[in-house]
């Protein structure tokens, strides 16, 4: 009994004694007014980010007007922060611009965390496993297939892929979303994604970023926001029509997304009364995976062409290993693991150009601590997945290309890749996204034979540029067909 007098009184007492309170987060000077605002608005800001980690660590802090920002670069604390602590950082921070083309927070990338996104999160999810286990493979096939065929009509003339990726990843999403019907991209697709193209790129623009932080400039006329309006109605204009004509059909492809998504709206108003999806919910499940499953992926391949032609040897491993195993037959997913060549090759590129570097703003929905450090509510959590891919801690050499670094019992280093984020916010299509990547690539290396065109100088710059999405700069490379393989 009387231990526990005993530590009552010390806990008492205890109350009365100094704190030593927590350590302040590190971080550049801040101006007045404008704080850190110069720091966000570097050309790449991924690599500007990165090298700030080296004076200020893995964790600091940066401020804009009255938001403090914190950015995360080590996989590390962005594990700690994402994953272990995820319920304290899985909100989204609001934003003027983000609150448009996100239908005033309907879509699940901008949407904050609460039981009505939970709920959305949970249709699109099963939505989109049950589509995918039906028909993901067979789409993807079939659109490797067609990517083929583009490419052997160049006929070893020197080109920009770029387009032809971004077509083959929309097709793919398309596909999914809309159904079977809508294969070939039909122009009003095509319209659709000029679209949704033009609203990222708009979005990434400092025109359209400075509302969010000076609210005053949102009284003055802006040509760039007005543009950005404008696309973003003539986006909702085309989806609503998609969606009207899916729901007019008396033969209702189920395979589709949409139309699993529709039936799991039925589905809710039965069984959950807590939280209302309702169209607008669909409706915006359409634009997140449209936008989400299109520039990445094609991005990524666009990527893995650069960096091979930077090490041709790498293509040559892949391709004798595609021979071996395959025999001439093309690949199938379930084959990945007699490919460790090929993944080490995905890993790396995904290591080294995670597409979407910074990945989207996280909030703390409540105090917690990243690191030892305090963290108050509402602060904007950046991970910095760029940073961590190229943390010398973790990773030797870290900015040199080498897939074989995955190889001879360097696999468990993937622990630290973190290429689609993770916990409550993980990337929605990262099964959808793998599977693409392998496919894809399995096909192309398998038949054709990527080369500069001329000489050494005009090889690929592979800084690459920084917006939402980073990408490769603009370079033309020769498809040359490989020999043709009977299985
Ligand atoms: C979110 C990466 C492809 C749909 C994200 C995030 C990252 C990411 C880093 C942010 C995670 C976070 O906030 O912590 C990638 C990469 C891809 C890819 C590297 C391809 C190489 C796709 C595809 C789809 C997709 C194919 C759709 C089919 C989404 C959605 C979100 C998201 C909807 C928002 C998730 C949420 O806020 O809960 N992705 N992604 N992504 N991605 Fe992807």
């Amino acid at each position: 009994k009387s231990t526990v007098v005993e530590s009552g009184l010390l806990q008492y007492f205890c109350q009365f004694l100094p704190r030593s309170s927590p350590p302040c987060l590190p971080g550049p000077p801040s101006l007045f007014l404008i704080g850190n605002m110069m720091e966000l608005t570097h050309e790449h800001l991924p690599i500007h980010l990165t090298d700030l980690a080296q004076r200020y660590g893995n964790i600091y802090r940066l401020k804009c007007g009255n938001t403090t920002m914190v950015v995360l670069n080590s996989s590390e604390v962005i594990r700690e922060a994402l994953v272990k602590k995820w319920s304290d950082f899985a909100g989204r921070p609001a934003s003027y611009t983000g609150d448009i083309v996100s239908g005033g927070g309907h879509t699940i990338s901008l949407g904050d965390y609460n039981e009505e996104w939970r709920a959305h999160r949970r249709l699109v999810h099963s939505a989109l496993q049950r589509c995918c286990q039906k028909s993901l493979h067979d789409v993807i096939e079939r659109q490797a297939l067609h990517l083929r065929e583009v490419l052997m009509d160049y006929q070893g003339s020197a080109v920009d892929l770029s387009e032809d990726f971004t077509v083959a990843a929309s097709n793919v999403i398309t596909t999914l979303v809309f159904g079977k019907k809508y294969e070939k991209s039909s122009s009003e697709l095509q319209k659709l994604h000029g679209c949704l193209n033009e609203i990222v790129a708009l979005w990434g623009s400092p025109w359209i970023s400075a509302l969010d932080s000076f609210p005053l400039l949102r009284k003055l006329p802006n040509p760039v926001f007005a543009r950005l309006l404008k696309e973003v109605a003539k986006r909702d204009e085309i989806i609503r029509e998609h969606l009207n004509n899916y729901k007019s059909q008396d033969n209702k492809n189920e395979d589709a997304i949409t139309g699993s998504l529709l039936q799991g709206l039925d589905k809710h108003h039965n069984t959950d009364h807590r939280v209302c999806l309702t169209d607008i919910h669909v409706h915006m499940a359409t634009v997140d995976l449209l936008i989400g499953g299109t520039e990445t992926t094609a991005a990524l391949l666009n990527w893995t062409v650069a960096f091979l032609l930077h090490r041709p040897e790498v293509q040559g491993k892949v391709y004798d290993e595609l021979c071996t195993v395959l025999e001439g037959r093309y690949p199938k997913y379930s084959d990945r693991h007699r490919l460790p060549v090929l993944c080490a090759l995905i890993n790396e590129v995904l290591r080294l150009r995670p597409v979407a570097p910074l990945a989207v703003p996280h909030r703390a929905i409540r105090d917690s601590s990243i690191a030892g450090y305090f963290i108050p509510k509402n602060t904007v959590i950046i991970p910095n997945l760029f940073g961590a891919h190229r943390d010398p801690a973790v990773w030797s050499d870290p900015s040199s290309f080498k897939p074989e670094r995955f190889l001879e019992g360097g696999g468990n280093s993937t622990r630290a890749l973190l290429p689609f984020g993770g916990g409550a916010r993980l990337c929605l299509g990262e099964s959808v996204a793998k599977m693409e990547l392998f496919l894809f690539t399995a096909y192309l290396l398998r038949d054709f034979h990527f080369i500069p065109p001329e000489s050494e100088a005009s090889l690929p710059d592979l800084r690459g540029v920084a917006s939402v999405v980073l990408k490769v700069k603009s370079y033309t490379v020769t498809a040359r067909p490989r020999p043709v393989t009977n299985p």
